[in-house]
């Protein structure tokens, strides 16, 4: 059976002081919360993220990068490798976030790039992708969504399907306020995995978990989170609240 994944994207939010008083905040309000096959992650700044990872030891939060560089080590200034990353005791990041995309730069290639230096590392990525809002208008979201996932991704192997986390987050709803419709999602959800099905086969397609990104709140959390093929979210705005992001982490 596929997880159910409830993963906070803190983006570029909270301090060194902010990080362990939200975390001591979300310990507290799991304490009151069963999951089942559920994964609770949060993804702080790279430099809370050691702390972040000795805050939550004994809690069934993780930890997760939100980006990494696709090289071994070498004289890329400001970079972060992925053994750096696992040295420190975090093995999940996200990549392809639309703001990365779209303020660094980040391409489907080098996406590529950095998925494969992820999975070579032994990293869970939570990979992420959408269409914009003029794409979506046009009616070319599907074909967008399929070429980003072509593009990036559907040179692994099988095996490699274990390790990714996809994340569907129309750009539109992002930050925004407008979430999509939880039939929006769910449509595009089903798409996804017809294309995994198409590309590997159906049994792989059902492994994968999909999440929902977007102005997800404790309000819409559970409407979204009841469609089939809709297997948790990205929450950004919402995680940076222990009570929201627990609210969210209990509707699924
Ligand atoms: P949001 O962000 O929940 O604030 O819309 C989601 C994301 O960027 O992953």
């Amino acid at each position: 059976m596929r997880k159910k994944i409830v993963a906070g994207n803190w983006k570029m939010n909270n301090n060194l002081s902010e990080t362990n008083e939200l975390i001591a905040g979300l310990k507290n309000e799991m304490n009151s919360i069963t999951l089942e096959n559920t994964r609770v992650v949060i993804a702080p700044s790279f430099v809370n993220l050691q702390q972040a990872v000795v805050e939550t030891k004994e809690s069934s939060i993780e930890v997760s990068a939100q980006n990494l560089h696709q090289a071994k080590n070498g004289a890329y200034t400001g970079e972060i490798s992925a053994d750096m990353l696992a040295s420190i005791g975090v093995d999940i990041v996200i990549l392809g976030h639309s703001e990365r995309r779209a303020y660094f730069n980040e391409t489907d290639e080098s996406l590529a790039e950095k998925v494969t230096t992820a999975i070579e590392n032994g990293f869970d990525v939570i990979f992420c992708f959408g269409e914009q809002l003029e794409e979506r208008e046009a009616e070319n979201h599907f074909n967008v969504v399929e070429s980003q996932l072509k593009n990036a991704l559907f040179e692994l192997s099988a095996d490699a399907f274990d390790k990714i986390i996809l994340a569907y987050e129309p750009v539109w709803a992002i930050g925004t306020g407008k979430t999509a419709s939880a039939d929006q999602a769910q449509e595009m959800h089903a798409f996804i995995r017809s294309l995994l099905a198409k590309a590997y086969n159906t049994e792989l397609a059902d492994s994968v978990s999909i999440l929902y990104g977007g102005s997800v709140k404790p309000a819409n959390a559970k409407e979204i989170f009841s469609k089939p093929d809709v297997d948790g979210g990205l929450i950004g705005g919402a995680s940076l609240k222990a009570k929201d992001f627990s609210e969210i982490v209990k509707s699924i």
